[in-house]
């Protein structure tokens, strides 16, 4: 299906630019998640003042809520070089090897999508994340030997989607596993008001909150959305985004007033319409919609639990009532009588 998604992780190349210039890169410019915040700030605190690496930490939940961010902040405020990779790039494990090797003692080695790095990998992980050691085999057949080879102390910060795919001896490893929720409307206002400062578009509070309300509580959404909106004040007013040029713009590109997309609304009338309202595998359900399953998993499924519009049952999705009433849908499957 060909459905511009909102929320989507691959950023298109102009995209990219815009994101790194609202990308917070110190933790007092990072907008909510109080408590995640403040524990990492003792953390850093405390490896600082001892001269020592940070534990190694693990951000989970849904695309888009900042746990990229939050790993080049751990880096920066800690002073301390960020080498970037994710668990698809390294494929086998000298993959990891080099890049082991090249860290400098104290760096911030940070693995994207760290529940798809291959066993293998994880496996030569184990000792370099406890002693800061790398196992390396040298030679094949009976005259292979393996030595160890002292690393740099450094702090892995992993992010992922799907921390239920993490092995329990990685996830052991991890002396911090904090779990991002999704923003609430006056979190994400503030999002809007700072990227509107940042690319200096005037925003009154209404539009700001506007925005907010539709952005799926997911800040790349709302910067998203903020940048179209811009457009639609540019091109159509006189630059000025109020509440009333918020919500013309937004309707202009789809998105609901709950922030639903075309792909969300695509799987809620899925489920209700095509599945009687559930129960419905994922599979069955990602296929209806022409998506991939994860896809389905990852992005469009927590936020429409997170509204409460589905449910999971052992036996598949199920649509609520909740659902149903947002749909304009009785019940019972009927059109509401006006
Ligand atoms: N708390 C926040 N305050 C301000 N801006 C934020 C915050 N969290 C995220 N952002 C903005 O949202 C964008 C997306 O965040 P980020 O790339 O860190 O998400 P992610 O969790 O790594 O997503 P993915 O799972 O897709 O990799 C960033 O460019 C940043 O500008
Ligand atoms: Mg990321």
């Amino acid at each position: 299906m060909d459905v511009e998604r909102i929320v989507g992780p691959e950023l298109p190349e102009e995209e990219r630019a815009f994101d790194a210039a609202l990308r917070p890169k110190r933790l007092e410019e990072f907008v909510g998640q109080d408590r995640i915040k403040e524990q990492l700030a003792l953390l850093i605190e405390g490896a600082r003042a001892r001269g020592e690496p940070l534990d190694h930490v693990l951000f989970s939940g849904p695309p888009g809520l900042g746990k990229t961010t939050l790993a080049g902040i751990v880096a920066n405020e800690l002073g301390v070089g960020f080498q970037p990779t994710s668990g698809p790039a390294l494929d086998r494990p000298g993959d990891l090897a080099a890049i082991l090797t090249n860290l400098e003692e104290g760096d911030v080695l940070f693995v994207d999508e760290i529940h798809r790095m291959p066993r293998a990998v994880e496996e030569v992980l184990y000792p370099a994340l406890e002693d800061f050691k790398l196992d390396v085999m040298l030679g094949k057949g009976p005259s292979a030997r393996s030595i160890r080879l002292d690393l740099p102390r450094f702090t892995l910060v992993g992010a992922t989607t799907r921390p239920g795919r993490i092995t329990l001896p990685l996830r052991e490893r991890f002396g911090f596993s904090p779990r991002l929720e999704y923003y609430g409307v006056e979190d994400l206002a503030r999002i809007v008001r700072r990227s509107a400062g940042i690319l200096e578009v005037e925003i009154d509070e209404e539009g700001a909150l506007e925005i907010a309300r539709r952005s799926r509580g997911t800040p790349r959404v709302a910067n998203r959305l903020l940048r179209r909106v811009r457009d639609v004040a540019e091109v159509r007013h006189d630059g000025r985004i109020t509440a009333e040029v918020a919500r013309a713009g937004l309707e202009l590109f789809d998105v609901d007033d709950r922030g639903l997309d075309r792909l969300d609304l695509a799987v809620l009338e899925a489920v209700v319409h095509k599945f009687g309202g559930g129960p419905v595998g994922l599979s069955t359900l990602a296929a209806a919609v022409g998506e991939e399953t994860d896809t389905v998993e990852d992005v469009v499924e927590p936020y429409l639990m997170q509204l409460g519009f589905l449910a999971r049952t052992p036996r598949g999705r199920v649509a609520t009532d909740r659902a149903l009433r947002h749909l304009g849908v009785t019940p019972d499957g009927a059109l509401p009588l006006a």
